[in-house]
């Protein structure tokens, strides 16, 4: 753990708060300590008046917060409200009627704009074809999209339903979303006949059909297909749908119910250090609440911002950030459908540029590849239109926070570098543009209302400046996952037990700094972070395992220039493929991995070897895999080392 501390300890300079941008922001410093100190003083009162004053109830709560079951703890239990209301319903009043709530370019250049009211239609449309299709409250709907404006109006009609989503990333395989859909128990599944990618087709729906095969045990009966591409698919009669075909001749008014503030919103599955990915659950009141807030704090949105996520709907990000938060704010969102460098190197440059982009939200490994790729293609653009900077998913080495900051920025705009994870639905720990310093590196000081601290071994707070320890948040927010789906035990297990329910214990090392500024060193589990995305060790092991020349497998992460992390895997063959041609098997194994997880998840090198050095218990020493993986001498202890 205590490996990368060195990483980031000698970056000592300071970007001051730029004064006009504090007097015009929603918070300021004297306003943040406010908040800080009355959630010290008083956190259900503290949350209390958040939620009362951000959220449009139908059934105001009584009660903030239920810890009778902790740490399955419940918020605003006996509210109601309707998720979907509040993001699109509440701005139909007057001229935000006709604000553009979705601005959406498509790889191949098209725009379309969809207004609040617009936005409404199209969701109604589709939330009374669910309700056709006898999706009730609490059924499970698993959405596996291209970035379009469909995908959020099939979230929202889910949220306004009360029907539970599960968007599965579209770089995802066949076998990832069968997996999604026999562990969801989905009965209905979104999807298109394709996504395009680079200038290519990714086969959506040839990948739902593969996910469906009849033995696997998913309780799919129909399947509702985009026509995206016009890709040639063969559609299942009795089972496959058009979603022209379907919203046809449904009505435009769709009542939107009241829902206990705790009804499940959504499960999104996300990577741990064993097994399969978890399902992460959260619920309705308490993330919406969150995402909304951390979306007006730590952008400050304002009411003329156009406002980019670069996330896919894939992930937590695109959740919080591409819908939830910023539409339930009366935002002004812009999607983009394809990939960052198509056609050309300057395609993001060119879009803020072209739509006017104020706030731009990306995360380190975008910014290392443009980085890469020379200032001339930023430089053909006039970006002054972009007045705050976001950044998710890692840390962010200085050298390409510098990039960021003067380059894109201008030199003008604060940089958010927003600490959190899908467990947390919304920033934990971030420089508030109006309120924090900025240190390159450094994600800062925790949002008002979370208590994040650093503890060693003993669950003890660490208060010197050079030692890491765990990160962990002692207080319950109402953002908080509430479970693991269908498996309580790993929910308490994961990231309580350690502990013993004292503090969530987010799964990352960090230290804070003299003044109290948190550095993330990284993941202190078998999880890998590869281009800001979690991917289990163990799932790339079992995929490789899976194929049939593999006899056991171990996979590391190494240091890689634009994607952070890359994937390394050792394998040892079984004996009768010993003398197989290596090439011919990489490619093989690489070709596994990315049938039963996807693209990203795709080794970058692979060590044939005879042995993996393991503990006496028959634990893998991943750490000398590392060293060796990333050519180090091996300096560690090796006491416990079996062989
Ligand atoms: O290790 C941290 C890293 O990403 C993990 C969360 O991954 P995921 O749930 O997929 O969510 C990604 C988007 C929130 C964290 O445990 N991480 C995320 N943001 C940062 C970060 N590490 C350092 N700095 C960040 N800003």
């Amino acid at each position: 753990m205590t490996q990368s501390i060195d990483s980031h300890l000698n970056e000592e300079r300071l970007f001051p708060v730029p004064e006009t941008f504090a007097a015009r922001a929603h918070l300021d410093q004297s306003e943040y300590q406010r908040l800080q100190a009355e959630a010290e003083r008083d956190p259900e009162a503290f949350w209390g008046t958040l939620a009362r004053e951000h959220l449009l109830w139908e059934q105001p709560f009584s009660r903030v917060l239920d810890q009778g079951e902790a740490p399955f703890y419940r918020w605003f239990t006996d509210g109601s409200l309707n998720v979907a209301k509040n993001c699109i319903d509440r701005h139909l009043q007057g001229a935000q009627k006709h604000k553009a709530a979705l601005i959406w370019e498509g790889e191949d250049g098209s725009v379309k704009t969809l207004t609040y009211a617009q936005l409404h239609r199209e969701v109604s449309l589709f939330a009374n074809t669910l309700r056709g299709e006898k999706v009730e409250s609490g059924d499970r709907v698993v959405i596996y999209m291209p970035m379009v404006i469909e995908a959020v109006v099939a979230m929202l009609a889910c949220a306004r339903i009360g029907a539970v989503h599960s968007v599965v990333f579209g770089g995802f395989s066949a076998e990832a979303l069968k997996d999604r859909l026999e562990d969801t128990g989905a009965r209905i599944l979104l999807t298109a006949d394709g996504a395009y990618r680079g200038g290519k087709i990714v086969p959506l729906k040839r990948h739902a059909d593969q996910a469906l095969l009849r033995e696997h045990e998913h309780q799919v009966e129909r399947v509702i297909v985009l026509q995206r591409t016009g890709t040639d698919i063969d559609m299942l009669d009795g089972r496959d749908l058009w979603w022209h075909e379907a919203i046809a001749g449904q009505s435009a008014h769709c009542p939107a119910p009241a829902l206990p503030a705790e009804h499940p919103l959504f499960i999104l599955y996300t990577s741990g250090s064993t097994g399969k990915p978890k399902g992460i659950l959260h619920s309705s009141a308490g993330y919406l609440l969150w995402a909304k807030l951390t979306s007006r704090w730590s952008f400050d949105l304002k009411e003329d911002d156009v406002y980019w996520c670069t996330a896919d709907v894939g992930w937590i990000t695109g959740h919080s950030y591409v819908v939830y938060g910023p539409l339930a704010n009366g935002a002004t969102v812009f999607l983009y459908e394809g990939a960052p460098m198509y056609p050309q190197p300057d395609r993001f440059w060119s879009m803020v540029e072209r739509h006017g982009i104020s706030v731009l939200y990306t995360a380190p490994t975008a910014v290392r590849a443009f980085m890469k790729m020379g200032d001339s293609w930023v430089k053909k653009h006039d970006l002054s239109s972009l007045r705050l900077l976001g950044s998710v998913g890692e840390p962010m080495n200085p050298e390409a926070w510098i990039w960021y900051r003067d380059v894109i920025g201008g030199g003008k705009c604060p940089i958010v570098d927003t600490w959190w994870q899908t467990e947390t639905g919304g920033h934990m720990i971030a420089p508030l543009p109006g309120v924090s310093a900025n240190k390159p590196g450094s994600c800062a000081l925790p949002l008002p209302g979370i208590s994040a601290k650093v503890v060693n071994e003993q669950g003890e707070e660490i208060d010197a400046a050079d030692q890491g320890g765990y990160l962990v948040i002692d207080r319950p927010w109402p953002g908080m996952l509430r479970g693991v789906w269908g498996n309580p035990e790993r929910y308490v297990q994961t990231y309580w037990g350690k502990f013993g329910n004292r503090y969530y214990i987010a799964g990352d090392s960090a230290r804070r700094d003299k003044d109290g500024y948190f550095w993330v060193m990284g993941r202190i589990d078998d999880v890998l972070n590869v281009s800001g995305h979690r991917l289990g060790t163990a799932e790339i092991e079992s995929a490789l395992v899976a194929h049939p020349a593999v006899a056991e497998a171990a996979v590391v992460g190494i240091p890689h220039e634009i994607k952070g992390e890359a994937v390394s895997a050792f394998v040892i063959l079984k004996a009768a493929h010993q003398g197989d041609d290596h090439d011919q098997l990489s490619a093989a194994l690489r070709a596994q991995v990315t049938d039963l997880i996807g693209a990203i998840a795709r080794p970058d090198d692979i060590h044939f070897v005879d042995s993996l050095p393991k503990t006496r218990s028959g634990k893998i020493m991943r750490r000398l895999l590392r060293a060796q993986a990333r050519g180090e001498e091996i300096t560690q202890d090796i006491s416990t080392l079996e062989d």
